[in-house]
C-alpha cells in the first residue's frame, strides 16, 4: 500500500506534489519520489524514508515540469531503499505503483529475453518495460488496455511519457485511485485525501478501468479501452481535521477528540425527543436475518469482536466474527439471512474488500461500518454506517475504534428493540447511559497524570500482557495491539481466563501485566485471575471502573479507576487509559506517534 498523487498542469507542480505526497504519508513512509517531465526529459528524484528526506536530499524548488507524478511507498517487493523507491523509469516512460504485481517474476523473464534492462527489484518495473514493449508495436491507447491484461495482482497506477507533453495515465484494478478536477489542472491520486487540498470535484475509478488525465481534460476507458462517462463527485470540506492544531501529535489529538466523536454519531443515530435509535433506509426486513457476521482487520477486528458479546448480550441473533484476510480464503458457507458487516476506518483495507466484494459477488446482504464515506467499502456496500469521527491520521487507530464501537452497539441496541428481544424501560435506559457517555469519557480522560507515571514501565520490559474478560477481553487486545504499534514492546491480549492453559508460564519477577476488571458480572473471577499473575511476581496494573466498593486485592502494583456507567458501555472507558499508556509510553522512547515503524494507515495490498 503505497500513495500515488499526478498532477497536470499549466504551472510548475513539484510543490504541490511535495505537500500531497506529505498527506498521502499514512500510506507508506519507507521511501518518497517524484518524476516530472519537462524539455522533453524525464526528472526523477527519490529518496528512502519521510519525504522530508527528499526535500533535504534534493533542490525540489528547482525540479521543473508542469507534470508530474509522486509516490510513497510501503515496500512489498524489495528493501525499502532509493533505489525501489517510486517512480520506475525508464528513457520514455515513468510509472507510480500501489499494490502487487502476482506474475512480475514470468513477465520479467519475459522482458529480459527482449533485452530489457532492470534496475531496482521491485514488481512496479516490471510494467515500466512492459509499456514500452507494447508500445513498439501497437498506438498508446491499445499498448496500455494490453499491458494492463498482462498484469495479474491489484493495482493503482499513474503513468508519465517523455514523449506526451501534458498527459498522466491512471488504470486500477483493486486498489483505489481517483480523479480531481482544477482550475487549468487535473489530478490523480490513491484517494480524495490526498486532492482535498486543491479540489473537492472528484471521480473515483473502478476497477478495470483507466484514464487520460491532461490539464483541461479527463477521459475514460474500460478494460477493453472503451470510452466511458463518469460521474463528478462533490465532497464535503472538513479542511480543518487535518491539522494537529495545538498538539504534539495527531494521535493525542484524535484521543481527546473522542468525546466530541461520540457526540457526533449519537447525534446522528438517537432520535432525542423519543428517546429511540434511527437507522434510516436500513434496506431488509428484521426478520429477513437471523444471523451477523462481521469482518474486519487489526483495530477494526476488535471492534467487531466487541459488538459479537454486545449482539450475543442483547439479542438472539447467531454471532460470527473472523479477520478479513482469513474469510476471503475460507471455504464460506453464504446464507441469505445473514447480514455481512464490514468494519474499516479507511473503507479501503484490501482484505476487507476483498471480503465484501466476495460476498457481493454471492449475492449477500453487505453492510459497512467505514469512516471515509466515499471509500470504496462503503461505495460497494448495500447499506453504509458511517462513524462520522473525521479524517483520522494517526496510524494506530483511537477515535475510529470508538466510533465503530459505538455505532455497533446502537445497531445491535437498535436490532435488539425491533426483534422485541430488550424489555422497553431497559431499552430507554441504555439510550440514555448512551447519551451521558461523551461526558464520562471527557472526565476520564484526565487520568493523563497517573497514565504518565507508570508508562516507562512497560518500556523497559522484555514483554506484557493485558487481560480481560467478556466485554473486556476485545478491549485488552486493543490495548495490547495500541502498545506494539507503538512501543514495540512485545504485548499479548488474553482472556484472563485462559492465562493458566500456557500463558502463565511466560509470568515472571516485574512483568507488567494489564487486568482489566470492572465492576461488571466477571470481576471476581477477573480479580481471581488477576491473582494468579501476582502469585507469579508480576506488576499488576488494575483498571478498574469507579466504585463505592474498595478494590478487592492485595499486592497489586498500580490500578486506575475511570468513570461509572452500565456494564455494556464501559469498555469504552477502559479503551482510555490504554489509549494513553501506549501513547506515553512511545512518547518516553521518542518514537514517531503517528508514523510507527513498518505500518501504514491504510492496508491497500493484501
Ligand atoms: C492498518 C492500520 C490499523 C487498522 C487496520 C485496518 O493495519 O495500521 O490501525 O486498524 O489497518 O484498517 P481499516 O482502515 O480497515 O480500519
Amino acid at each position: 500500500m503505497c500513495g500515488i498523487i499526478g498532477i497536470s498542469s499549466n504551472k510548475s507542480v513539484s510543490s504541490s506534489i511535495i505537500n500531497s505526497l506529505k498527506k498521502l504519508e499514512y500510506r507508506g513512509y519507507d521511501s518518497a519520489g517524484i518524476a516530472t517531465l519537462s524539455q522533453g526529459f524525464i526528472n526523477e528524484v527519490k529518496s528512502e524514508g519521510r519525504v522530508e528526506n527528499l526535500e533535504n536530499n534534493f533542490d525540489l524548488k528547482n525540479l521543473s515540469g508542469n507534470i508530474g507524478i509522486g509516490h510513497v511507498r510501503w515496500a512489498t517487493h524489495g528493501v525499502p531503499n532509493s533505489v525501489n523507491a517510486h517512480p520506475h523509469s525508464s528513457e520514455n516512460v515513468s510509472v507510480v505503483h500501489n499494490g502487487i504485481i502476482e506474475n512480475s517474476t514470468l513477465l520479467k523473464k519475459y522482458l529480459l529475453s527482449k533485452g530489457h534492462k532492470f534496475k531496482s527489484q521491485t514488481d512496479t518495473e516490471v510494467i515500466v518495460h512492459l509499456i514500452t514493449e507494447n508500445l513498439k508495436t501497437s498506438e498508446l491507447k491499445d499498448a496500455i488496455t494490453k499491458t494492463l491484461k498482462q498484469l495479474h495482482g491489484s493495482f493503482a497506477l499513474g503513468i508519465i511519457f517523455k514523449d506526451m507533453p501534458d498527459l498522466i495515465i491512471g488504470a486500477r484494478r483493486g486498489s483505489p485511485l481517483a480523479v480531481g478536477y482544477g482550475p487549468s489542472e487535473n489530478y490523480l491520486g490513491s484517494d480524495s485525501y490526498a486532492l482535498k487540498s486543491m479540489t473537492n470535484k472528484i471521480t473515483y475509478l473502478d476497477d478495470g478501468e483507466f484514464c487520460f488525465v491532461k490539464k483541461d481534460e479527463v477521459h475514460f476507458f474500460n478494460e477493453e479501452g472503451t470510452k466511458i462517462n463518469k460521474k463528478v463527485l462533490e465532497l464535503s470540506s472538513d479542511q480543518q481535521n487535518y491539522d494537529k492544531g495545538d498538539y504534539k501529535h495527531f494521535m493525542a489529538k484524535e484521543i481527546e477528540e473522542q468525546p466530541q466523536t461520540l457526540k457526533t454519531g449519537i447525534k446522528e443515530y438517537l432520535d432525542n425527543m423519543n428517546n429511540d435509535i434511527n437507522i434510516y433506509n436500513f434496506p431488509w426486513k428484521i426478520d429477513e436475518i437471523k444471523s451477523v457476521m462481521l469482518i474486519g482487520c487489526g483495530t477494526a477486528y476488535h471492534s467487531c469482536l466487541m459488538a459479537k458479546y454486545w449482539f450475543e448480550e442483547l439479542t438472539t441473533l447467531d454471532v460470527n466474527i473472523d479477520i478479513a484476510s482469513e474469510f476471503r480464503y475460507r471455504k464460506n458457507r453464504f446464507k441469505n439471512d445473514t447480514l455481512y458487516i464490514f468494519v474499516s476506518q479507511s473503507g479501503e483495507t484490501a482484505d476487507t474488500y476483498a471480503a465484501l466484494d466476495l460476498c457481493n459477488k454471492n449475492k449477500m446482504k453487505t453492510c459497512a461500518v467505514v469512516n471515509v464515506i466515499e471509500s470504496s467499502i462503503a461505495r460497494d456496500s448495500n447499506f453504509v454506517l458511517p462513524i462520522h469521527c473525521g479524517p483520522e491520521i494517526g496510524v494506530a487507530s483511537t477515535k475510529a475504534f470508538l466510533g465503530q464501537i459505538l455505532v455497533l452497539y446502537i445497531l445491535s441496541l437498535k436490532l435488539s428493540s425491533l426483534r422485541n428481544e430488550i424489555d422497553n424501560k431497559d431499552y430507554k435506559e441504555k439510550i440514555k447511559d448512551l447519551k451521558n457517555l461523551p461526558n464520562l469519557i471527557e472526565q476520564t480522560l484526565l487520568i493523563d497524570n497517573d497514565v504518565q507515571a507508570i508508562a516507562s514501565t512497560f518500556n523497559e520490559a522484555k514483554g506484557s500482557m493485558f487481560l480481560g474478560r467478556g466485554f473486556s477481553y476485545p478491549i485488552a487486545l486493543e490495548g495490547a495491539l495500541k502498545l506494539k504499534e507503538l512501543s514495540y514492546v512485545h504485548a499479548e491480549g488474553y482472556p484472563a481466563g485462559e492465562m493458566k492453559h500456557g500463558p502463565l508460564a511466560l509470568i515472571e519477577e516485574g512483568m507488567p501485566v494489564v487486568v482489566l476488571a470492572p465492576r461488571d458480572n466477571y470481576y471476581k473471577k477477573t480479580i481471581s485471575n488477576m491473582q494468579e499473575v501476582v502469585a507469579r511476581g508480576a506488576k499488576v496494573l488494575l483498571i478498574t471502573n469507579k466504585s463505592k466498593d474498595e478494590i478487592i486485592s492485595e499486592n497489586i502494583w498500580e490500578s486506575i479507576e475511570v468513570e461509572t456507567t452500565n456494564d455494556d458501555l464501559l469498555p469504552f472507558l477502559l479503551t482510555i487509559p490504554l489509549q494513553k499508556l501506549a501513547y506515553y509510553s512511545a512518547l518516553k522512547k521518542g518514537y514517531d506517534i503517528d508514523k510507527p515503524r513498518n505500518l501504514a494507515k491504510s492496508v491497500t495490498v493484501e
